[in-house]
């Protein structure tokens, strides 16, 4: 039984994630968390919210409340709605857990401890009216450059010049709208990265295996001058885990908290505390899965996440992890995801453009989006959603291909035998045929299931249910039966037995239709199947069965079209 440790990109606390998010960390994290399990491997599947931040800060003051208590309202809300997408988490943490503000002040402890952090001054700008340091972007004023008057600290958005601060003419808070400014001198911890760059670059050269997307984006920076400065690992705010050297204070960080980025990533390991600490557990138990020297030498990590966070996780990340000199686990492969587009445009959280998680299920179960989403994952490319391509997945593939079939097949079963598989009747020619295009393709499947091939293991499982729709329009056991009921029953036990096979295979990707088909069947404990010939077997002559609830239904034109029209907008 090989053993799978497996992240998702922890989402951002402010607010609902829409589902380019979805698609781009959570839900392939889940598919191949599901897939493992129902490979009967051991699994141990972890997410959590990433809450510190000015981000979380400014959500907080917008909602007016105190930060803790917004970040543990939306860890609620988020938990929720990631139970309602069906995403199968061992544990869903939050960034702010006790576990976490002690492990990332114990390894900032200890990559001092190896001389990997230093000390540096800098100017900041302090607002005097919002009683604290501004980070660039939430300084605003005209740009020097082309006289933009809502340029930021960070970067002109109108004529693309990057900038500093101290550029700006008539700075203002971006929060305030103050201009009670003063720069200040403040200091800051960076970590040494550049120190790391060899290790770094071994480590990722040896990593032959890892999608291009990861590769080429982790060398970009390797190799571009610029990647791998040392990296401000502090900042002068209120909300986050104070800075400590291990259990001690650190002189001169009095008031200043890790930079988010530096704590997100170590949450990975201190969620799986939380989770050893939710269920009566004992560290040995979470450390067999994060510590090389405690068990965890045999355990294949793998990391979910979209494009823009490669960088944290190719390099920063691990020099943490290397920089500490402890036996944390390293992340074993990094499937990184590219873009999905809505309609024309981009999803946007601060735009409120798209659709966002909890309006999804708001107008229809989750098996519906999940197998749209996974079918159509942005890997080689961006990829867009459009309700058109949604309903024609969504009538095609779920109710047509899959849920006709069930519904066809135990309906004539019912009325032409009884419900229960029916006896008599031998398998011939066709049979052995499609036995033996099931098996391909089922190896197929698994292929790419194995290899985190999102977009063609939905098309290989799509191929294996349209492998039995065939074979049913072929032999036409509603026609057969007239002349020879024998051949149609044996017809029917095939296409039974297939309901069952399909409802096996495909829980991955559609957890809730498969239970649903499985429950029909009677036959919830249904396992992996070994091969397809005992799989098409498994439900015996006189077994009992029911006819399913409608598994799928179609979308209407007149439903697309209303939703094309309620989220034409933004979200307010
Ligand atoms: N919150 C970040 C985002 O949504 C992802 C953080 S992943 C981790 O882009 F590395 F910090 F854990
Ligand atoms: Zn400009």
């Amino acid at each position: 039984m090989a053993r799978h440790l497996i992240t998702s990109a922890i989402p951002y606390i402010n607010g609902i994630k829409h589902l380019g998010n979805l698609v781009g960390s959570q839900l392939p994290a889940d598919l191949y968390a599901r897939y493992q399990r129902a490979r009967g491997n051991e699994v141990m599947f972890l997410c959590a919210t990433d809450e510190h931040g000015t981000p979380a800060e400014l959500a907080a003051a917008k909602a007016g409340k105190p930060v803790a208590e917004y970040c543990k309202d939306m860890h609620a809300v988020q938990s929720e709605i990631a139970k309602g997408f069906r995403l199968s988490f061992d544990h869903f943490g939050r960034s702010s857990s006790p576990q976490n503000h002690k492990l990332t002040q114990h390894l900032a402890g200890r990559l001092a401890d190896a001389g990997l952090i230093r000390e540096v001054s800098e100017k900041q700008v302090y607002s005097h009216a919002d009683k604290r340091f501004l980070p660039d972007r939430y300084i605003e004023g005209t740009c020097p450059n082309c006289g933009y008057d809502k340029a930021r600290g960070d970067q002109c958005e109108n004529c693309t010049k990057q900038l500093d601060p101290t550029d700006l003419i008539d700075p203002r808070s971006a929060i305030s709208g103050s201009t009670d400014l003063e720069v200040r001198e403040t200091k800051h911890l960076y970590l040494r990265q550049s120190d790391m760059r060899g290790k770094l670059q071994d480590w990722i050269d040896s990593k032959t295996d890892w999608p291009i997307l990861t590769t080429s984006i982790a060398k970009k920076w390797l190799n571009d001058g610029d990647g791998l400065q040392d990296r401000g690992i502090t900042r002068d705010l209120d909300w986050g885990i104070p800075v400590k050297k291990g259990e001690e204070d650190w002189p001169g960080m009095e008031g200043k908290v890790f930079y988010v980025w530096f704590d997100a990533p170590i949450e990975y390991i201190a969620c799986a505390g939380e989770w050893a600490e939710a269920h009566g557990k004992t560290d040995a138990d979470w450390e067999r899965w994060w510590r090389t020297d405690r068990g965890a030498d045999d355990v294949r990590y793998t990391q979910f996440m979209g494009k823009d966070n490669v960088p944290f996780h190719t390099l920063s990340f691990p020099a943490t992890i290397l920089g500490s000199g402890e036996d944390w686990k390293l992340v074993d492969y990094i499937k990184s995801f590219n873009y999905l587009n809505y309609d024309g445009g981009q999803f946007s959280t601060s735009q409120g453009r798209g659709v966002f998680m909890d309006q999804a299920l708001a107008i229809l179960p989750a098996d519906y989006w999940r197998w749209w989403l996974l079918s159509h994952a942005p890997e080689s490319s961006d990829s867009e959603f459009t309700w058109e391509n949604f309903q024609g997945s969504v009538n095609k593939d779920l109710a047509d291909v899959l849920g006709n079939f069930a519904s066809r097949v135990t309906k004539f079963c019912r009325s032409k035998f009884s419900e229960e598989v029916p006896a008599n009747g031998t398998p011939g020619d066709r049979e052995t045929r499609l036995i033996a295009d099931l098996e391909k393709g089922l190896r197929e499947y698994e292929a790419h299931m194995n290899a985190i091939e999102v977009r063609k293991s939905a098309a290989a499982l799509r191929g294996l249910w349209v492998l039995g729709n065939e074979y049913l329009q072929d032999v036409a056991p509603w026609t057969t039966f007239k002349e020879d009921p024998d051949a149609a029953a044996m017809q029917i036990r095939i296409a039974l037995n297939l309901i069952r096979f399909y409802a096996v295979i495909s829980s991955p990707f559609i957890p809730d239709a498969s239970a649903q088909l499985l429950t029909a069947m009677k036959d919830e404990e249904a396992t992996w199947p070994a091969d397809v010939a005992s799989a098409i077997t498994a439900l015996p002559v006189g077994h009992a069965f029911l006819v399913p609830e409608v598994t799928f239904r179609k979308i209407s034109d007149e439903e697309r079209a209303g939703w094309q029209e309620q989220f034409s907008g933004v979200r307010t």
